[in-house]
Parts: C-alpha cells; sequence; structure tokens
C-alpha cells in the first residue's frame, strides 16, 4: 500500500485505465473535485486522493485533458501503448479504476489485482464467468477490494423502486421489459476503433441486467437472444446494430399463495425482455433513450428517460450538441446557487462512494483490524464483484447466442445451473449441448 502516514494529510493515490468517454462524464469531475477539496468520511478523516497516473492507447486523450484541465487537476504520468497497465502501476497506486473498452477490463483488472491494488471495473465488469472467478480469486488472495461500477443502482427513480420492493409494497414482479437506444454516432465515430465484434447489448443491457437482478433477486434460468446487422458492419458479420434479449428468472413463491393447504407452491417465473441498439439517427428525439417498465402481482412501475421531467430546445444545439431530454440526475454541470461551478450527479456518487470504501479498508481504523474493515465492505452486493454473478452469466450467454447466430446457427438458448452444468447451451439445430461454464452460476 502507498497510503501514507507520513505526511500530514494521508493520501490515496489513484490510477485510471482508459480515458475515453465515462472518463470524461463521470472520472474527471470526480478527481477535479476531490482534488481541490479532498474526501473527507467521519471514519476516516480527510485524505487526498491525487490521480497520479493515466493508461490509454495513444496518450493524444491524456495529454489533451492535461492541458485542458490546468490546475483543476495535480500532475499525472500518462502511460500509453498496447500494455500501458504495468507501467502505471509502477507509479505507485493505491487503487486503480478500469474503463476500457469491456473486452478489454479483464486483462487490465487482473494486473491490477495482481500487484495488491484496489479496482473498480466500469460495466460490464467481465465477460465470462471464468474470468470473474479469476479476479474474485485474487482479490481474495491480495486482500483488496474489487468492485464495479453499475451507476443506475443510484439512480434515484431506481432507487425508489427498490425501496418500494424491499418495504413490501410492490409485490412480486411478474415480468418487464426495458430499452435503451442510443444514436448512431456512438457506434460510427465514438467508438469505431474497437466496435467490431461487439454489440450494443454486452455494453448497455447490462445496466438493466443488473437492475433487475439487483432489484429482484431471485435465480436466473434461460436466455434467448437475437439481433440485427448491416449498418454498423456487414449484414453477415460479427458486428451487431441492435439486440434484443430475455432473461427468465425463478423467485421462490411468497407464503400467501396457498394458505392453510401444506401445498408447497411451485417457484414463480418472470420474463424480462431488454431492447438495446446504437444505430438510430443522431437527431432523433431522445439521443439516449431509456424506458422501464415492471409489472408486480399488485402494480406497475414505468420509467421513461423523456418522461423524466425536462425537455429543453435551442436553435443550433439540440439534440446533438445538447441534450433535448436532459438527464440532470446522472452527470450535469451546474453554476450552483452559491455561485459555484459544479458537476455532479449519481454517475460521480458512485465513484466517490468507492473511493469512500477503500478509504475505510485502509484508514478506518487500526491496521490489525484492516481484514474486518475489508470484508465488511465486500458484503456491499451493489458493486462486489463477486456479487456480479448472475450478471456475467447473462452477459456471457448473450455472446455466446450472438457468436452462434453469426456462425449461422440462430435461435440457441442458454439454461443455468441445470443437470450438465452452471451454463449450458442448447442449439435447436441438433449439436450436442455446450457447457459455457461447468460450475453452478
Ligand atoms: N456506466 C456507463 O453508463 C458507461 C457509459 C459509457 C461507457 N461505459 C463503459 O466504460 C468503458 C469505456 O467506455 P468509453 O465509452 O469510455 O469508451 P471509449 O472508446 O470512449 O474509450 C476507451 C478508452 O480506453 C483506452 N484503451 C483501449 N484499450 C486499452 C488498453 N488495452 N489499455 C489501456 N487503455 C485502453 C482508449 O485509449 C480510450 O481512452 C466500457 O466498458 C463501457 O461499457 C460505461
Amino acid at each position: 500500500m502507498n497510503a501514507d502516514d507520513s505526511k500530514s494529510t494521508p493520501t490515496l493515490r489513484a490510477g485510471m485505465i482508459g480515458l475515453g468517454m465515462i472518463f470524461d462524464d463521470t472520472y474527471r469531475p470526480f478527481f477535479e473535485r476531490v482534488h481541490a477539496e479532498g474526501l473527507y468520511d467521519r471514519r476516516f478523516g480527510i485524505v487526498d486522493v491525487p490521480l497520479v497516473a493515466v493508461a490509454s492507447r495513444t496518450g493524444a486523450r491524456a495529454e489533451r485533458y492535461r492541458e485542458s484541465a490546468g490546475c483543476r487537476i495535480g500532475p499525472f504520468v500518462s502511460c500509453i501503448g498496447v500494455q500501458p497497465v504495468h507501467e502505471l502501476l509502477k507509479a505507485g497506486v493505491d487503487f486503480v479504476c478500469v474503463a476500457t473498452p469491456d473486452d478489454r477490463h479483464f486483462a487490465a483488472a487482473r494486473a491490477a489485482l495482481a500487484a495488491g491494488v484496489h479496482v473498480l471495473i466500469e460495466k460490464p465488469s467481465v465477460l465470462t464467468l471464468s474470468q470473474l472467478d479469476e479476479l474474485t480469486q485474487l482479490a481474495q488472495a491480495k486482500g483488496v477490494l474489487a468492485k464495479v461500477v453499475y451507476h443506475k443502482l443510484l439512480d434515484p427513480d431506481h432507487k425508489k423502486l427498490r425501496t418500494l420492493v424491499a418495504d413490501g409494497i410492490l409485490q412480486h414482479v411478474n415480468n418487464g421489459y426495458c430499452s435503451l437506444l442510443e444514436p448512431r454516432s456512438i457506434s460510427g465515430s465514438q467508438f469505431a476503433e474497437w466496435i467490431t465484434g461487439r454489440n450494443p447489448g454486452t455494453y448497455v443491457a447490462v445496466h438493466y441486467i443488473k437492475l433487475i437482478d439487483f432489484t429482484f433477486g431471485g435465480r436466473l434460468k434461460t436466455i434467448t437472444a437475437t439481433g440485427q446487422r448491416g449498418i454498423v458492419g456487414p449484414a453477415d458479420g460479427p458486428t451487431w446494430d441492435s439486440c434484443q434479449m430475455r432473461m427468465v428468472y425463478e423467485y421462490d413463491s411468497p407464503p400467501f399463495e396457498k394458505p392453510g393447504t401444506g401445498i408447497t407452491p411451485p417457484a414463480r417465473q418472470a420474463a424480462f425482455d431488454i431492447h438495446t441498439s446504437w444505430v438510430n439517427p443522431d437527431n432523433f428525439p431522445g439521443y439516449v433513450e431509456q424506458e422501464v417498465q415492471f409489472r408486480f402481482d399488485n402494480g406497475v412501475w414505468n420509467g421513461h428517460s423523456r418522461k423524466r421531467g425536462v425537455e429543453c430546445t435551442v436553435e443550433g444545439l439540440t439534440p446533438t450538441k445538447l441534450k433535448t431530454t436532459l438527464n440532470n440526475h446522472y452527470s450535469a454541470a451546474f453554476l450552483e446557487p452559491w455561485g459555484e461551478r459544479s458537476q455532479r450527479g449519481y454517475g460521480i456518487e458512485t465513484l466517490e462512494r468507492f473511493v469512500r470504501e477503500v478509504g475505510f479498508v485502509e484508514r478506518g481504523g487500526p491496521a490489525t483490524e484492516r481484514t474486518g474493515r475489508l470484508q465488511a465492505m465486500q458484503q456491499l452486493t451493489y458493486n462486489e464483484l463477486a456479487a456480479d454473478r448472475q450478471t456475467v452469466a447473462a452477459v456471457q450467454s448473450l455472446e455466446a447466442i450472438l457468436d452462434r447466430q453469426y456462425r449461422a446457427r440462430p435461435d440457441c438458448v442458454v439454461r443455468v445451473n441445470d443437470e450438465r452444468g452452471g451454463l449450458v447451451l442448447y442449439d435447436p439445430h441438433g449439436d450436442k449441448p455446450e457447457v459455457l461454464y461447468e460450475s453452478p452460476v
């Protein structure tokens, strides 16, 4: 650990791997705020959280950022190349944040954990359960935190949904749908460097997979999926324009079902459909449009980003430079009533919470009690990597089903924890069932 007690203000040194869109949206404002203010928590006092090193492919964005940020950030080392993470780790960091493209999270996170550094990974954490196993075992062996960012869990609307479910006001989810639509510029230019072979489901449906998994609990049973191609890449290629997946969960039946009969009611199932696309016209009204509907035994929950409250039109600016339906809760720049400029929202709050968790482990009491503090932070299932199993299982299944469709074997189904294994892919074209992951999910 580099946490340095000899200085008057204790320090948690940060490293950032990947400096793309999400860095700019959430990590940059977080690091700039703690650069200005430090981080205070009653459990460990004030700590400095300097961003000391960054890693990216070319370093171009790092240099642009260094120049544009000026004194809003301290000095940092910029590491570049195909494997810049080892260079970054040499700078001496207490934690790293991994925000590379989703199929490059694993290698970066593994290198950091192996060096005994706490890790925060952008969603989706990793793409297979065996990768997840390796990272969680490494974190356990090294005694550090391995966490993942699903910032939609901190969206006040989703927190309210979960609160109503937890308090039994919304009872037993029956089924639901979610959709997230992004403009073509996302797939066509923003992500052009890494988009080949990728799909919008892994990239964004995963927000809703996690929301469903975390909010309603239950056991994931079945995954099906399909998708469309031809706009981002060739119609018979491996790159997907849009995709639709269905997950079926199983829940223990509520005890009120068959009162006094002595009959154990069968488990109940709920289906969730998640539709995603990154090829919508750049000027479509939502720009990024998100919608969910969940139906319960006794209620319906509807959430729609365009109905959240604000719609704003500015000639020449909306919807491309300025969004028409602004999400002022995620990460928005404000002029505060007291004159200060700020950027705040749940996208930033989730990063701050992780750093508080690291601070608590490293600074929240005597070194002899560190293990207890580490274990307490590992119990926080909203961001714990070890608690991401069903979400990763759904992502791995989606990727496998789309890959088979690309190889002219559409309509495969993945079943979870059946008699053949943890994740088993069934092919209607007659091939033998394929075990994607052997151990129970
Ligand atoms: N939470 C959210 O809502 C949200 C939104 C956008 C992106 N993300 C996630 O963040 C991650 C990054 O997405 P983005 O939109 O910022 O992508 P991006 O393409 O804008 O940026 C990717 C960055 O990673 C760097 N990079 C690529 N390969 C690397 C490697 N091997 N080592 C080090 N750096 C490397 C690139 O240089 C670039 O700086 C993805 O996992 C994505 O799913 C999350």
